[in-house]
């Protein structure tokens, strides 16, 4: 029985609904074109910002068996490179994530991408970036999401979606939901780090990474909850949008498990840090596995389909 688990949204298609999460592995231009070269089924860049960054002083990476915590601090080759990469990659679909340090980065690299044409297939707008001063980071400040999305419709007119933060609170998801349907969304991608979360290591009473105080974003295990509660969320609240799966993705069963919850697609973050660019023919093989025994041979059998009522 051949099991078919390609992934089709906003025009893309995916031979495989597994590929990576902005951030690990997908700076450089060596990385980003072995990701082109693996089973991944779509390339995503690191998010870029407008020019070149080195990021946060080491060590700014954690990881231990439940998850990982980063405060990496954007380093990025800036949005020239990640676009000029693009027809190297025109086999799979290229997605370039971007996050801009304010409102005006953002819409200077969305203008470049306008103008660059069909050399990108897609953007992630990652909205876990910078606010004004004082204020919530733009995916937990309702209104400057709004505004933001407002006028990012106005100057790009190619497919765009967003990666979101992690909520934790019916009305937030309400609430953005409602901002979401009003623009053209590609898809939503759910779910960037839980922000400021701090590990401790008991034995030398210390934090376990030097910037921000030990403070950083967690992914892996300790996230998967909370990125299974934001898809299904999503998905129930923005029939039609695409969503994509994040956070915690580990095994075949994990994607399965996001799918169930309406993920269109699935990306793989920290395991992709901690096991390289083969996690992807295994995950697969795994998910394949599962749908074998339980009987399903494409992902719409069960996509969405969790039992909740
Ligand atoms: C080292 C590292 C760097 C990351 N950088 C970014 C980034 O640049 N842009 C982004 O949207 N998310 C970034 N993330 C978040 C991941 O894309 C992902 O949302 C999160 O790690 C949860 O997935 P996971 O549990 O599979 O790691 C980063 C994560 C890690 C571990």
């Amino acid at each position: 029985m051949s099991i078919d688990i390609s992934a089709r949204f906003s025009g893309l298609t995916l031979s495989s609904c597994l590929f990576n999460a902005s951030g690990p592995r997908c700076t450089s231009s060596g990385e980003l074109l072995e990701l082109y070269n693996s089973k991944a089924g779509a390339v995503l860049s690191k998010s870029a910002t407008p020019g070149f960054r080195v990021g946060n002083p080491k060590p700014r990476y954690f990881e231990n068996q439940f998850g990982s915590l980063n405060s990496m601090g954007l380093p990025n080759e800036g949005i020239e490179s990640y676009i000029s990469i693009a027809a190297q990659l025109s086999n799979k679909a290229y997605i370039v994530s971007i996050a801009g340090l304010s409102k005006s980065d953002n819409m200077q690299m969305l203008r470049r991408l306008q103008k660059s044409g069909q050399a990108v297939d897609a953007v992630e707008l990652n909205l876990s970036c910078p606010n004004v001063p004082g204020k919530a980071q733009i995916g937990y400040d309702f209104d400057s999401t709004k505004a933001l999305l407002e006028e990012v419709f106005q100057v790009f007119d190619g497919k765009l979606g967003v990666k979101l933060p992690p909520y934790f609170d019916m009305i937030h998801f309400e609430q953005m939901a409602a901002i979401l349907k009003a623009f053209p969304i590609a898809f939503v991608t759910c779910v960037n780090s839980i922000g400021n979360a701090l590990i401790v290591d008991a034995e030398s009473e210390s934090v376990v990474i030097r910037p921000k105080s030990g403070f950083g974003g967690l992914g892996g295990d300790y996230l998967k909850p909370t990125g299974l509660a934001n898809v299904r969320q999503f998905y129930k609240r923005l029939p039609g949008i695409p969503v994509i799966g994040v956070g915690g993705v580990k095994t075949g069963l994990d994607a399965f498990e996001y799918i169930l919850c309406g993920a269109t697609a699935i990306q793989v973050g920290s395991q992709l840090m901690r096991e390289g660019i083969d996690c992807f023919e295994r995950i697969a093989f795994e998910l394949k596995t599962l749908m074998k025994t339980k009987g399903y041979k494409k992902l719409s059998q069960f996509r969405g389909k969790l039992k909740d009522g």
